[in-house]
């Protein structure tokens, strides 16, 4: 099994030096698990977060956010290629709070992504179902329609992309999809991506939302797991660790 891939998002939360903190507990703690790490810091931070990870490949830097303009007056907005110059690996993109909150919508989302992959920085696209939308028994059909409109915009690219399914319904709610819905939309995400290109075994589709270190272990179990996104979890760090440590399990397992 490929290894898997954990990412932390951090949101807007914590401080300065809560956050160094954080990145040196990951780090001494990551030493030997067999997993792919990045945390997402809120883009002030990224200068920092650039110098706490350097001369090191365990732990990645990302983002949160990023424009889909090039460049130009977008007051506010922060550019693929500015991320780009922090050493930032990852950008999260499409997040739901960025959908909810920001009204962005499947189009945006998706000349993000491709924003962000023609300056060298792979968009995390988030896609998921809100309550209402898998009570009316829409789930499908809304993460494809969001799925659709990235490998319409993104072509062959696609494959150079990471995909979270993140049930909106789930994200700090402290309520979990089982494994089996995770697997199931999963499953349905990776037969879409093999539609658009032969790489789509290699694409990571990771999962978000309440992911802990209960959990980590079952959901990452599953076929179309690739990893996860980690919200509130990624702030502490023996769970964070303890999610990289089943991740690890996972790929040795194999
Ligand atoms: P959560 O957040 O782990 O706190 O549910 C996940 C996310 O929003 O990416």
């Amino acid at each position: 099994m490929k290894q898997k891939l954990i990412v932390g998002n951090w949101k807007m939360n914590g401080s300065l030096a809560a956050h160094q903190a954080l990145v040196q507990g990951v780090l001494a703690g990551l030493q030997g698990l067999h997993v792919q790490a990045a945390v997402c810091a809120p883009a002030v931070y990224l200068a920092s977060l650039q110098t706490l990870l350097q001369g090191q490949t365990a732990l990645m830097g990302g983002a949160q956010d990023v424009s889909m303009h090039e460049v130009g007056a977008f007051t506010g907005e922060i550019s693929a290629a500015m991320l780009r110059e922090f050493a930032v690996r990852y950008v999260i993109v499409g997040h739901s709070e960025r959908r909810q909150y920001h009204g962005e919508q499947d189009a945006q989302v998706a000349l993000k992504a491709q924003r962000a992959l023609s300056a060298g920085v792979t968009p995390i696209v988030c896609v998921g179902e809100t309550l209402a939308e898998r009570q009316a028994g829409r789930t499908e059909e809304v993460v494809k329609r969001q799925l659709a409109a990235l490998i319409h915009t993104n072509g062959h690219c696609i494959s150079e992309i990471v995909v979270a399914y993140e049930p909106v319904w789930a994200i700090g709610t402290g309520l979990t999809a089982t494994p089996e819905e995770a697997q199931q939309v999963h499953h349905v995400l990776r037969q879409q991506l093999k539609a658009a290109t032969a790489h789509a075994d290699a694409i990571s589709i990771l999962y978000g939302g309440s992911m802990n270190a209960a959990n980590a272990l079952t959901l990452l179990q599953q076929a179309d797991i690739d990893g996860g996104l980690i919200g509130g979890a990624s702030l502490k760090v023996p769970d964070f660790l303890a999610i990289m440590a089943a991740a690890s399990h996972c790929a040795q397992a194999s």
